[in-house]
């Protein structure tokens, strides 16, 4: 009989869903039916998807969805004993039943080894090309390195879009005699979990692109700098730098080529913003994670006052498949100014959440409907916020919208981090509001006055809205302070309140007006509180 292999999805979010458990189960049953000859379970990275537990079976190739303890015997005596699939368990389109239907465009090019590898094991990562694109590098000369950088249109997916081949020209050509790399993976974006996917699955691509990096630009240090609460990535991390060490593809003389680059992992308290750029230098130079005042830049004056790259999980796990595959089958995909793919987290209402690479460009309604599977519960889409809480809300209209980097200009969507984040009717656009600023309010670091004050009060109005118990004026002065805070704020976290606050207002304009002009909420959240007796007032 054909051998089985059963991969169970062991990763930080399985895990809370209680991935560990499904698996010692699963073992005890395939024991106890004496398949232990014939079926081996192994446990994976993320393959996705998070409504349950995914497994996938081999080499049927068939993807399912656990919750329980039941779930898994069903795979068990169904699948495994009798060759007959479980379809309620079976992740597939017809099981999601997409309300539209739309062909995925799924291109893996950072996500290309997430699944498919053990990410402990540096021969896997070897075996699928693993470190050939180093060994490329460190033959060509390093400005030839940028410019297949900045030939493929490479640009950060951290959130600001800059080009990669640029920001790395511009260290290059600094003189000094130390430079730094630094990996920004604080990943502190509400819903966004694709770096730690990254660094928890294919840890290694990140290492080589670090030190393709450093030799690019001609620095002989990196930093990974990566919140502490991310264990996974980080145990992750630390093995297969230990391991790159050891074969040579970091550390003195690599691959007998004179450049030297050395790697440490420093970890961040889980601060927002400190995954700003100056603020991350500060964190790692030891000192309180605020903002620095900008220019310079950190190409010019960066960690310790030298010049340095810092560059995003994802726009560094791109770097060995273009020096590799070369500049122009990077630009091939995606569109003329957004080249490559972008991986999008996919959260909210949705049938399915998870993660999903696509080319740039595609649209909103493709990842919703296509990816996943529709709204949950037969509901109505109310809206959905794209690129993270800093980005903006659209409504239903605009759900054919590209992401790319041209999509906030030409149309008002954020592409950012890549979030996607589905809200069904049942939700009120104030307490949404609210919601968002309470994040920015708690996050704001509080150097600047505008940002530290215009989010408390902010926050203030919107806790009045959702009271029943604000007026017109109120509603002008929370726009008016939306736009003086982006305007006169230090970085960019106060500087981009306004976008999910006006993008709120001016969609749902009419649910706001509802709540100070009607004192009423359309969708009965949002209550006056309750009178206390005069007996019960001290
Ligand atoms: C408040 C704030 C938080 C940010 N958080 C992150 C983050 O968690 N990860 C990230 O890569 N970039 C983050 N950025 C963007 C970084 O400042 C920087 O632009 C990015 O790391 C550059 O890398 P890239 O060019 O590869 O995108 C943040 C920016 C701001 C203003
Ligand atoms: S804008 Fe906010 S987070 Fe940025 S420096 Fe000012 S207070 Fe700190």
């Amino acid at each position: 009989m054909t051998p089985i292999t059963v991969l169970v999805s062991v990763d930080s979010n399985s895990i809370l869903l209680g991935a560990k458990e499904f698996v010692t189960y699963l073992r005890n049953l395939v024991a106890n039916y004496n398949m232990d000859s014939l079926v081996t379970v192994l446990e994976t990275v993320s393959l996705g998807s998070y409504n349950g537990v995914t497994v996938q079976v081999l080499p049927d190739d068939v993807y399912y969805s656990i919750k329980s303890k039941d779930d898994v015997r069903k795979i068990v005596e169904e699948h495994l004993l009798k060759g007959r699939q479980v379809w309620d368990l079976t992740i597939d389109k017809s099981s999601i039943k997409p309300a539209e239907k739309f062909e995925l465009k799924e291109i893996r090019i950072v996500t290309r080894n997430i699944g498919a590898i053990d990410p402990k094991n540096i021969g896997e990562y070897i075996a699928r090309d693993g470190y050939f694109a180093l060994s490329k590098a460190l033959k060509m000369k390093p400005e030839e390195v940028i410019k297949e950088v900045k030939d493929s249109g490479l640009k950060g997916r951290g959130g600001a879009g800059f080009p990669t081949g640029l920001k790395w020209e511009l260290t290059a050509k600094v003189q000094a005699d130390q430079k730094y790399v630094v990996c920004n993976a604080d990943e502190g974006e509400p819903g966004t979990f694709k770096d730690r996917l990254i660094m928890e699955g294919d840890p290694h691509s990140v290492i080589e692109a670090m030190a393709i990096a450093g030799y690019a630009v001609g620095a002989s240090k990196g930093y990974i700098y990566i919140r502490g609460e991310y264990y996974n990535s980080v145990e992750n991390l630390r093995k297969a730098i230990k391991d790159a060490y050891e074969y040579g593809f970091l550390g003195e003389d690599i691959l007998g080529s004179g450049f030297s680059f050395d790697l440490t992992v420093r970890l961040g308290a889980g601060a927002y913003v400190c995954g700003e750029e100056t603020a991350l230098l500060e964190s790692i130079e030891g000192k309180s994670g605020k903002p620095r005042l900008k220019p310079p830049y950190p190409p010019e004056s960066g960690l310790f006052g030298k010049p340095t790259v810092i560059n995003n999980v994802e726009t560094l796990a791109n770097v060995p498949q273009i020096i590799l595959n070369g500049a122009s089958w990077f630009k091939s995909i995606g569109t003329p100014n957004s080249a490559g793919t972008k991986v999008f987290c996919l959260a909210g209402d949705v049938n399915r959440r998870g993660m999903v690479e696509l080319p740039m460009g595609v649209t909103v309604r493709e990842v919703l409907y296509g990816f996943g599977g529709g709204v949950r519960g037969g509901r109505e889409l109310k809206m959905v916020q794209t690129g993270g809480l800093a980005g903006t809300f659209i409504g239903p209209d605009k759900l054919d919208t590209p992401l790319d980097y041209d999509s906030m200009r030409k149309y008002g969507v954020s592409l950012g981090s890549g979030v996607i984040l589905a809200i069904d009717s049942s939700h009120c656009a104030v307490d949404i509001a609210l919601n968002t600023m309470e994040f920015f309010r708690h996050e704001s670091c509080g150097k600047c006055t505008p940002c530290r004050e215009g989010t408390r009060l902010a926050c203030e109005i919107l806790e009045k809205m959702t009271k029943l118990e604000a007026t017109q004026e109120d509603l002008n002065y929370l726009e008016e302070i939306a736009n003086l805070t982006a305007d006169a704020s230090f970085c960019g976290l106060g500087q981009s309140i306004n976008v999910p606050l006006l993008s709120l207002i001016n969609n749902f304009r009419d649910e706001f007006l509802k709540h100070v002009n009607e004192k009423e909420c359309p969708v009965n959240l949002c209550k006056k509180p309750e009178k206390k007796s005069k007996a019960f007032i001290k």
